[in-house]
């Protein structure tokens, strides 16, 4: 049991990623029954559909689970949207997770329904402005991250840097975490736990397009790039994906004339047909017909060690069992800290 764990209810200190087109409500509550974390992507869900899938997570375990918005990608006001249709439906263990910084209205929405805001940043500056906000929990994401990417760092030195600032935080890492031994480590140098989501893409209940599970399973991590290249919905933001047609001719030059930004293939939700262009920033779900190896397959350099399809639970398990077993043997013990007491920051939002 570590502090992030007790603070969220949970039996390791592990949170699934919010994954858009992967982590619908059965890996979620999986996840979730499971001990762990499990967290349901909202991404650009509208409200309606949003409180649907709360709903079919609540019902279906009885253990604290997260919800996720990315308000850089769905936009402040939709974000918001989303917040208000869906926490009145929570059950007061959830939590909700930030994919970068919120505005202050959406954290104070989180906060005044009393649920945990855990906001993944990458950078010390950003670690600054959650606590400001009043998250009760920090994911620190490295370069080695599967999707977008909130920083230049790489997760440890990103952990040092922020556990130095801000001593008494609750730190989750994220990027490169795929196996207990991994969880171990990033406890032993600091964290108090650690977010994974390239580790639940190929899960059993993971609605990600077979391909993409398969490809996951099958890749290593310098099958893995950062590219801007998948911009259509979501710009601006540098993305680790997997390699394939259309990455292989990043050079600058390439991307100037790339390929039209045809549809390539259509994603069905609801019964309703969506295209996808080329170049979008949506993942290939279970619905998704099309040129599925032309689309951004988010993924980390944790792929390496991400080598089968299995049920969640069997994933959590295994990893809780080898965390246990690298914290048995692990030498030098963690460094001892001072009881966490919340620091000025988070003492103001009490
Ligand atoms: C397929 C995929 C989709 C992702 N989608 C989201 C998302 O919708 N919201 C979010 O907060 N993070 C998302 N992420 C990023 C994760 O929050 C996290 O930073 C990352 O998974 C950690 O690295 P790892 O994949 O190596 O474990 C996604 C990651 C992957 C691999």
């Amino acid at each position: 049991m570590t502090q992030l764990a007790a603070r969220l209810g949970l039996e390791l200190p592990l949170l699934q990623a919010g994954m858009g087109a992967v982590a619908g409500p059965g890996l979620c509550a999986a996840v979730s029954r499971a001990g762990a974390g499990g967290t349901l992507a909202l991404y650009k869900e509208p409200p309606a559909r949003a409180v649907r899938l709360v709903r079919e997570v609540a019902a279906a375990t009885g253990r604290p689970f997260g919800v996720n918005v990315v308000p850089e990608a769905a936009g402040p006001a939709a974000c918001l949207d989303q917040l208000r249709a869906v926490l009145p439906e929570l059950p007061r263990s959830a939590f909700v997770t930030s994919f970068g910084l919120p505005d202050a209205d959406a954290a104070g929405a989180v906060r005044a329904a009393g649920h945990p805001l855990v906001v993944q940043v990458g950078t010390v500056a950003d670690a600054g402005s959650a606590l400001g906000l009043g998250a009760a929990v920090l994911v620190l994401q490295g370069t080695e991250a599967g999707g977008h990417l909130l920083g230049r760092l790489p997760v440890d030195s990103l952990l040092a840097d922020v556990r130095a600032r801000y001593p008494y935080a609750l730190l989750a890492v994220a990027g490169g975490i795929a196996t207990g031994r991994d969880l171990a480590g990033a406890v032993a140098r600091g964290a108090d736990g650690a977010m994974a989501g390239t580790l639940f893409v190929p899960a059993e209940e993971s609605i990600a397009h077979p391909e993409f599970k398969r490809r996951v399973v099958e890749a290593v991590a310098d099958d893995t790039l950062v590219t801007s290249l998948f911009d259509i919905g979501w710009p601006h933001r540098p993305h680790r994906v997997l390699r394939n047609p259309l990455t292989a001719a990043t050079t600058a030059a390439a991307t100037a004339k790339r390929a039209p930004a045809t549809f390539i293939a259509t994603t069905r939700v609801d019964g309703r047909e969506h295209p996808v262009p080329r170049y979008s920033a949506a993942a290939p779900g279970a619905g998704t017909t099309g040129r599925i190896e032309e689309m951004a397959m988010y993924c980390g350099r944790s792929c390496t060690r991400v080598t089968a399809r299995l049920p969640a639970a069997v994933i959590v398990a295994r990893l809780g069992r080898e965390y246990e077993s690298a914290r048995g043997n692990s030498s030098p013990r963690p460094t001892p800290r001072p009881t966490p007491r919340p620091n000025r920051l988070q003492e103001r939002y009490r």
